[in-house]
C-alpha cells in the first residue's frame, strides 16, 4: 500500500488526514467524507459546476488539460473522470497542492500537480486541448498579462474561464475608435471597466481587480479568445484564435526566454 493510502486506511484515519491537510477551499468528497462541509459558498465548487458542466465536452478521451490555479483539484479530477489522457494542475499554494495530490491518489487519478505560478507557464513548453482558468484572474496584479501568456504559450483550443464580476452587467457595442472631443464613453454602464482594490475585498488581500461583464468579454476577445458559450453568469467557454501581431512587436510583453531581442 502506498503511504498516502495508508493515511486513509480507516474512516477515522481519513477524517483525521483531511483535517490535517486543511483548511480546504474545495469541498471534495473523499471516500464519502466532505473536505469543506461548512464552506461559505455552500457545496463549492459542486454547486458552481452544476451550472456549466454540460458546456464542457463530456468525452475528453485522448485530450490534455491544464488547470491553472487548480486548488485542491476539483476541476482536474472532473476532467480526468471525462477521460482526459493528460491532466496537469498548477497552483502557487503548496497546501492546496498537497490536498490535490492526496485526493487524486485516493481517486486513483493520474494527475500532475505542480507548484507553478501562471507567470511561468511558458516553462511547461506544452499546449493543452483544454485550459481551465477559473477564479484566478481577479487574484492577479496583472490580469491581462496572464491571458496573453495563456494564449501565447499553453492554449491550443478551448479555455474554460471564470472571474468574479462586479458593476454593471450591461454591454455596450464597442466602437473601433472614440474621438477625444466627443462625449466620453467611459461612464456609460456598458463600457468595459476594471475595479482596482488597493487593500482588501471580502477580507482577502489577494483580490486586486474586479471587472464588470463588458470588461471580462472585452479582455477575452482582446487576448485572442472567442467566446463560444456563456453557460453561467461568470463562466465562459472560449476558443483560441490567432491574433494579429502588431507592427511594433509581439502582443505579449513577456516573451519566453530565448526569443530574439528586438
Ligand atoms: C479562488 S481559488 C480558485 C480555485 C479553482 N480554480 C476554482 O475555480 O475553484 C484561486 C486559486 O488560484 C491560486 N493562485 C493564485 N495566484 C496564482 C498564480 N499567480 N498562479 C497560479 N495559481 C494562483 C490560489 O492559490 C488558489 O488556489
Amino acid at each position: 500500500m502506498c503511504p498516502l493510502r495508508d493515511l486513509a486506511a480507516t474512516d477515522e484515519a481519513l477524517a483525521h488526514q483531511i483535517q490535517i491537510l486543511g483548511p480546504w477551499f474545495h469541498n471534495l468528497r473523499i471516500n464519502g467524507i466532505e473536505t469543506a462541509p461548512e464552506h461559505f459558498l455552500g457545496d463549492y465548487p459542486q454547486v458552481k459546476f452544476a451550472g456549466f458542466r454540460d458546456a464542457i465536452p463530456s468525452d475528453l478521451t485522448g485530450k490534455s488539460v491544464l488547470d491553472i490555479g487548480c486548488n485542491a483539484g476539483f476541476y482536474s479530477l472532473e476532467m480526468k473522470k471525462r477521460g482526459a489522457e493528460r491532466v496537469v494542475g498548477i497552483d502557487t499554494d503548496e497546501r492546496y497542492l498537497r490536498q490535490a495530490r492526496f485526493a487524486a491518489e485516493l481517486a486513483d487519478a493520474e494527475i500532475d500537480f505542480l507548484r507553478m505560478t501562471v507567470w511561468d507557464i511558458a516553462a511547461l513548453q506544452e499546449r493543452f486541448d483544454l485550459v481551465i482558468f477559473m477564479g484566478v484572474l481577479y487574484h492577479l496584479r496583472h490580469p491581462l498579462l496572464a491571458l496573453d501568456l495563456i494564449h501565447e504559450h499553453v492554449a491550443r483550443d478551448l479555455m474554460l474561464f471564470q472571474s468574479m464580476q462586479r458593476g454593471s452587467r450591461e454591454i455596450s457595442p464597442v466602437q473601433p475608435d472614440y474621438d477625444v472631443n466627443s462625449a466620453a464613453p467611459f461612464d456609460s454602464p456598458g463600457y468595459p471597466k476594471m475595479h482596482f482594490i488597493e487593500h482588501r475585498y471580502s477580507h482577502d488581500e489577494t483580490n486586486w481587480w474586479v471587472p464588470n461583464r463588458a470588461c471580462v468579454e472585452a479582455m477575452l476577445r482582446s487576448s485572442g479568445f472567442l467566446i463560444v458559450a456563456h453557460p453561467e453568469d461568470e463562466v465562459y467557454l472560449c476558443r483560441w484564435q490567432p491574433i494579429d501581431i502588431p507592427p511594433d512587436g509581439p502582443h505579449c510583453v513577456y516573451p519566453p526566454k530565448g526569443s530574439p531581442q528586438k
